[in-house]
């Protein structure tokens, strides 16, 4: 039985923030962001849509009616998660109308939780073949006014329907994982930013993308021969692409090594103009290499290099199918023109803005119009989420 990706989606917030206007307002060198980032733009999320409303947005572009009727499995992967207690995916499977007798629940570790989502989705096929479960990765980056992170921030959601027979890629058993307990990224529950070991933490990913990567190789005798394409985790292109270039060291021809490039630059376009979405970052590259890339084919196998902090790392890979092409969207890059440009001082404003909560704990918002599921309001301490009416 094969079984894995059958549909993929996105969904990002309403508005962006260009980072030439960030560098002008920070003083720093735009080409600081373009070139020694790889990033010209990140998507910025007011407090009505958070990762809700975001994994909401992403899982209905991508299901059918009948879809939402078959699905008995709804995880939601984070790193944003918006309380303690109840699963995001409790809320979004209210809200896209899945049918009652699923099991819904979320999973975290850093930007690695949706990789461990996938495999229990995997699993969960596997034991019961009829099954569709319904994977969201779904987080908003945000690192702090003035922040060195402060230009990698971003907000999105990548939704994933995980089927047997999927249409767009099987996914190939042969995960390996690593997991080290270091200190580079981490967000204890008092603080709604992370603390960050930035320099710690790029050695660190280099260093598990390396080690991890020599171990799948000892595990399964591949190398990049054996690859159309490598998509890594994307906390900003630029990372990724040094880990790229340390992966080259085994012997390619010089053809080899141009396809891989162009696919490795196809795989960072969305991210480039989005930011870190944190654990959807690994898929918005899958994702981006699959509608940007004009040499794939059914068949090909694509390495995947996902990273969460903490650390947990995964090397696995998956083999497109026949017509996998159907199921894509080649015009996605209309959805982020469609965004809205705030000024910096219009994104502080954003950044700062909080939920004033009464004496009941209660708060009303208005200004959802351009988003397609919004916060409303809370009331009691109770989030409540609507599809908006246009
Ligand atoms: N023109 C072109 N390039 C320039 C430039 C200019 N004028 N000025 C600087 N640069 C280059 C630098 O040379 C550097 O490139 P190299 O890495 O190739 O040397 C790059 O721009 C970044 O500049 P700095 O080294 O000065 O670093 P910084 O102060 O901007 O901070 C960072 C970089 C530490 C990664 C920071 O963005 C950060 O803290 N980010 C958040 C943490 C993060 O993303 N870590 C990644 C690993 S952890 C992970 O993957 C999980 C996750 O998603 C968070």
């Amino acid at each position: 039985m094969t079984i894995g990706i059958d549909k993929i989606g996105f969904a990002t917030s309403q508005y962006v923030l260009k980072l030439q206007d960030l560098a002008n307002a920070r003083g720093v060198d735009p080409e600081k962001y373009t070139k020694g980032l790889l990033l010209e733009e990140i998507s910025i999320a007011p407090l009505t849509e958070d990762i809700v409303t975001l994994a909401a947005s992403a899982g209905n572009s991508i299901l059918t009616e009948e879809e939402k009727q078959e699905i008995d499995m709804v995880i939601v992967a984070t790193e944003s998660g918006i309380d303690q207690s109840k699963a995001a995916a409790v809320f979004v499977h209210g809200l896209l109308g899945i049918q009652p007798f699923a099991r819904s629940f979320e999973i975290k570790e850093a930007c690695y939780g949706a990789t461990a989502a996938l495999h229990y989705a995997k699993l969960h096929v596997e034991n019961s073949p009829t099954s569709k479960v319904l994977v969201l990765a779904s987080d908003i980056a945000k690192y702090g006014i003035n922040a060195p992170g402060e230009p990698t921030q971003g907000s999105g959601s990548i939704a994933m329907l995980i089927t047997q027979n999927p249409r767009i890629l099987s996914f190939n058993d042969d995960n390996v994982a690593q997991t080290r307990d270091i200190n580079d990224f981490w967000r204890p529950n008092y603080s709604i930013t992370p603390f960050v070991n930035g320099i710690y933490s790029t050695q660190q990913y280099l260093d598990c993308l390396q080690t991890t990567w020599e171990e799948y190789k000892k595990r399964f005798n591949w190398t990049l021969n054996d690859f159309v394409a490598v998509c890594f985790h994307l906390p900003y292109p630029k990372l990724a692409l040094k880990g790229f270039n340390k992966l080259l060291g085994d012997s390619l021809s010089q053809e080899k090594q141009e396809l891989l490039q162009k696919h490795f630059d196809a795989s960072i376009v969305y991210s480039n103009r989005v930011g870190n979405i944190y654990t959807g970052s690994l898929f918005l590259g899958l994702l981006s290499l699959l509608e940007n890339a004009e040499t794939l084919k059914a068949g090909d196998r694509i390495a995947l290099f996902s990273y969460g902090s903490g650390a947990v790392s995964e090397f696995f890979s998956v083999e497109l199918v026949e017509g996998y092409e159907k199921y894509l969207d080649k015009d996605r890059i209309k959805v982020l023109d469609k965004r809205k440009a705030l000024s910096v001082q219009e994104y502080e404003k954003v950044f700062y803005e909080e939920t004033h909560l009464d004496d009941s704990g209660s708060a009303k918002f208005s200004s959802y119009e351009d988003q397609e599921y919004a916060l409303v309001e809370i009331l009691e301490h109770h989030r409540y989420y609507s599809k908006v009416e246009k």
